[in-house]
């Protein structure tokens, strides 16, 4: 049967004190609406349809870049109104429907599929979990056939059925068709004055429609409603990206202290020091090594590539082939060719460095005039003197020395030498009758 999907994503997400939409908080690098995403596109929903609120454009603008549509809601009358809101979206739409909140960033597609399979008995099926602190989350009571008599909302609970641990994910299949049936039926009789999506089963229970449940783990069901639940989320992801790089044959040496982006991939073989931070956007490839307290984003490092300790490489940087970026090194939309080293204190941005070249330490490329960038293009084996500042546009050629301590603003040609600093002027004994003449000033001014 043909999937689609509903996020709810219109909440005023108020319990974040922020002023960005809350689905847009990020995990791992990506806003939680895009975790969600992933893990319905994995689960073979092709369309899926985000419901959000008016002021919340960024939620819009981020589905959109993903291909996916949204939709207003209007006022924000609670989770059962809000996948309403969805109705004439899939107007004609006679599949199944998964509905899920946008503040679970941890769910996965294998917990989706399962609650698919579950709703293909009685066609309807929901996600819960047994949750250490159940706290505010809606409980689940279950019949003696083991489908779902009713969920109870926590602050419409009393107390014995507050002790409940099981409780909703926030994840619901159902046929589509029936399913809008029953949004529109909804009442908002209870505590929060909300029309609830927690009501359906129930609902649909008086019609004769069973609600299966699924148990997921709760690690990866955890809803997201302050920044302490951020938090707590962003530290099980990053456990479960630690153990898949692991599994897939990193070697780290502090796995907890490693920091990961969703999208991060390393190689087999690749070696990661204490203290790595991987942002957005990184490709290390097999047998390069990363040294401690490195911070990545946007980049690409090349097999046997050593990266390291307290190195940067900002998006766009490449580096090649058994290249070496040290200590304090800073990498920006350039390339650093095969076997080239740049492996002290050094600004490399908007630049080429070609194979083999030797960039010494202290060395900048001088890319920014306050208004735009400039390309710096380092031929094959040249050698930076330490100290260098390369100012942009300009091109070192093919096994050209840079004297230390030169600024150069020209082009230097292939194999010569260019060296651009005050020539040097020794006084012999000056060091001497300097310090002679100022004791003797002293001695006057103390009789
Ligand atoms: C909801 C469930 C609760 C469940 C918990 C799991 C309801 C009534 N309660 O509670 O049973 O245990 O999630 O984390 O469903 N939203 C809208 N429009 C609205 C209100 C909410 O789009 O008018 C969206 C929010 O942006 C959010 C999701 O729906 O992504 C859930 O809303 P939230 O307010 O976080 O519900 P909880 O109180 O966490
Ligand atoms: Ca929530």
């Amino acid at each position: 049967m043909e999937r689609a999907g509903i996020i709810l994503a219109a909440g005023e997400g108020k319990r974040m004190k922020s002023a960005r939409p809350k689905v847009m908080h990020l995990i791992g690098g990506r806003p939680m609406l895009g975790h969600v995403i992933a893990a319905m596109r994995g689960a073979g929903i092709a369309r899926v349809i985000v419901v959000r609120s008016e002021n919340a454009d960024s939620v819009a603008d981020y589905a959109a870049s993903l291909g996916v549509e949204s939709v207003l809601q209007v006022p924000q009358l609670g989770t059962g109104h809000a996948a309403g809101c969805a109705a004439a979206a899939l107007r004609g739409f006679s599949g199944r429907l998964l509905i899920n909140n946008g503040d679970m960033p941890l769910i996965t597609e294998a917990t989706l599929n399962a609650a698919f399979r579950a709703a293909e008995r009685t066609g309807l099926a929901m996600v819960a979990f047994r949750a250490a602190e159940p706290g505010a989350y809606g409980r689940v009571l279950i019949d003696s056939d083991g489908y779902v008599d009713r969920i109870v909302e926590a602050k419409d609970a009393t107390e014995n059925v507050r002790a409940s641990n099981l409780c909703n994910a926030g994840t619901f299949v159902a046929d589509a068709k029936a399913f809008f049936g029953w949004t529109a039926k909804l009442k908002n009789n209870n505590a929060q004055n909300e029309f609830y999506l927690t009501d359906i089963p129930a609902l649909a229970r008086q019609e004769g429609v069973r609600c299966a449940v699924v148990e997921a783990e709760e690690t990866e069901v955890i809803g997201v409603n302050t920044c302490v639940e951020l938090a707590a989320a962003e530290a099980r992801f990053q456990n479960r990206i630690r153990a898949k790089a692991l599994e897939s044959g990193a070697r780290m040496t502090a796995p907890d202290t490693v920091y990961f982006s969703f999208d991060t991939q390393l190689e087999a073989d690749v070696q990661v020091g204490a203290s790595v931070v991987f942002g957005p956007g990184v490709s290390v490839r097999s047998g390069a090594e990363i040294r401690a307290f490195s911070h990545l984003e946007g980049c690409v490092v090349e097999q046997g590539a050593v990266v390291g300790p307290f190195a940067r490489l900002r998006p766009g940087a490449a580096i090649g082939e058994n290249a070496r970026i040290g200590n304090f090194v800073e990498v920006k939309n350039s390339r650093i060719e095969k076997g080239a080293k740049a492996n002290h204190l050094t600004y490399l941005g908007d630049a080429s460095v070609g194979a083999g070249a030797n960039i010494g330490a202290g060395t900048i490329t001088c890319n920014y005039d306050g208004v735009q960038k400039h390309l710096t293009a380092i031929g094959p084996r040249a050698f930076i003197g330490s100290n260098a500042c390369l100012v942009a546009p300009i091109s070192v050629g093919e096994g050209a020395f840079v004297g230390a301590g030169s600024v150069l603003t020209r082009d230097v040609e292939p194999e010569s030498l260019a060296v651009a600093r005050p020539e040097r002027k020794d006084v012999k004994g000056w060091a001497k009758r300097f310090r002679e003449r100022r004791r003797g000033q002293k001695a006057e001014k103390e009789t």
